[in-house]
């Protein structure tokens, strides 16, 4: 088991390259196999949950080719079974879009139930509720989703929740139905639109994604694609919230600076300097942060994804802040960690009452979930003193060589999988 090993208390300086986008490739990986020709997909993360995708569907028979890092070629001609087995894929959530794909494609898909990050309740009833609409008989039984139907038929489908997830799922599926879908309350992140071009690309006729009215004509088949998939909005987010809470002063490059309009209008309410460039933006934080208001939206709200990271900033800014999750009802797992590090934090339900606190101390923590961990590591860069972060591997489901990267950045930074290496990494970083 890994951890990081951090001396605190140096700004972060420098440029870092922003990678593509974890939720956008675990939904357009498993759309790949909807067609029988190569798919070359781009920009794709090399992080556990794409990886652990991957290592799925190639157990049903999809072909996978690795032509470099981050470049994937996936041929879905050959998939001999729709029936995935794989214990491992509970742990990651978007396994279940191999039910939207396969079920679209082969009219049949039984797939573990998903897991994921321990965030809240994660209720399917939404993608259910799309999937029966399309004609799809759907049991839940010995810990999967089985979904099979000998026709799927366009529908109107009002979703009782906006759900990333369920928007993604009956999109896959409503583009091989015959006849017109509408989702309505869809989902607008910028992962849902990613994935309707990506379709668009492979044939799909697919229109209004980004609205909360999307529009799916069936088609009847789908066809091979060369596609890259948009840069991360939640990495770029995370290392903005890095260079706020050190500090710094951060070029953060390879961004769609539209979707993270969210997160910068925050850092400016809390006394951050933003600059803004074609497909970078630069934060610094020169004086002390202020206080703010948060509440985490859908799209275009402030994301869920970026709470934690939020959390750890204004933990550091000067007056009360106020943190409400507005998605899932288990985030703040991670604060008593904080608490731990000094920070003067009360949850009351979904709210987290903040009132700032000049500095963090190191300590060793625990990580409950992925951009907890991430969020946890930002505090131990702007603590004093050293700052263990007891496991990596959640951090490593959604972020790629994220200790290089803030390394990179000048943060004083060690992987260690050793007691040996522990040493070794404090006298590097004394
Ligand atoms: C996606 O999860 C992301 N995961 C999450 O990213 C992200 O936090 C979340 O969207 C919100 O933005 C992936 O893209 C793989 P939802 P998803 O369905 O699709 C409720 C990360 O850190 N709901 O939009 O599971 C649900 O309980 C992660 O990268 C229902 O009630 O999220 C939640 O309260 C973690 N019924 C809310 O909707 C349903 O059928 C939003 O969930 C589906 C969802």
């Amino acid at each position: 088991m890994d951890r990081f090993v951090i001396r605190g208390g140096v700004p972060l300086v420098g440029e870092v390259q922003i990678g593509g986008a974890k939720n956008a490739a675990l939904a357009i990986l498993a759309a790949a196999v909807m067609t029988n020709d190569p798919v070359r997909i781009e920009n794709v993360p090399d992080v556990t949950d794409c990886n652990v995708l991957l290592k799925a569907m190639e157990r049903i028979g999809v072909g996978i080719i690795r032509q470099s890092k981050h470049v994937v070629v996936i041929d879905g001609s050959k998939i001999e079974s729709c029936i995935i087995e794989d214990e491992y894929l509970k742990r990651i959530r978007a396994s279940y879009y191999l039910v939207g794909a396969l079920l679209g494609k082969n009219r049949q898909a039984e797939v573990p139930l998903p897991g994921g990050c321990n965030i809240g309740v994660r209720a399917i009833d939404q993608h259910i509720k799309g999937f029966r609409a399309l004609g799809a008989k759907v049991d839940i039984g010995h810990g999967a989703i089985c979904a099979e139907a000998k026709e799927l038929r366009g529908s109107h489908i009002f979703l009782d929740k906006v759900s990333v997830g369920a928007t993604i799922n009956i999109m896959m599926a409503a583009a091989l139905a015959t006849g017109k879908t509408i989702i309505e309350n869809a989902a607008k992140e910028p992962h849902v639109v990613d994935l309707a071009n990506f379709l668009n690309s492979m044939g799909a006729n697919i229109k209004g994604a980004g609205t909360d009215v999307i529009r799916i004509k069936g088609v009847e088949k789908l066809h091979g694609t060369d596609y890259a998939i948009i840069p991360d909005q939640i990495e770029a987010g995370t290392y903005m919230l890095a260079s706020a809470a050190t500090h710094g002063d951060v070029l953060v490059r390879n961004v769609i600076p539209k979707h993270l309009e969210c997160i910068t209008a925050k850092l400016c309410e809390i006394g951050c300097h933003i600059t803004e460039y074609d497909d970078a933006v630069r934060v610094s934080a020169p004086e002390p942060l202020t206080s703010t208001q948060v509440k985490t939206l859908p799209y275009p709200g402030f994301p869920t994804d970026m709470q934690p990271q939020i959390t750890v900033a204004l933990g550091l800014a000067q007056g009360t802040s106020i943190v409400t999750e507005g998605i899932f009802e288990n985030r703040f797992k991670y604060v008593d960690e904080l608490v731990r590090m000094g920070a003067s934090i009360k949850v009351e339900g979904n709210m987290a009452v903040i009132s700032g606190v000049s500095r963090y101390s190191g300590a060793s923590i625990s990580v409950p979930d992925l951009r907890a961990g991430a969020a946890l590591t930002i505090a131990g860069m702007a603590a004093e003193g050293e700052t263990i972060v007891e496991d990596t591997r959640f951090i490593e489901r959604g972020y790629e060589e994220f200790e290089v990267k803030l390394r990179g950045l000048g943060a004083k930074i060690e992987r260690v999988s050793s007691e040996h290496d522990l040493q070794k990494a404090r006298l590097k970083l004394a």
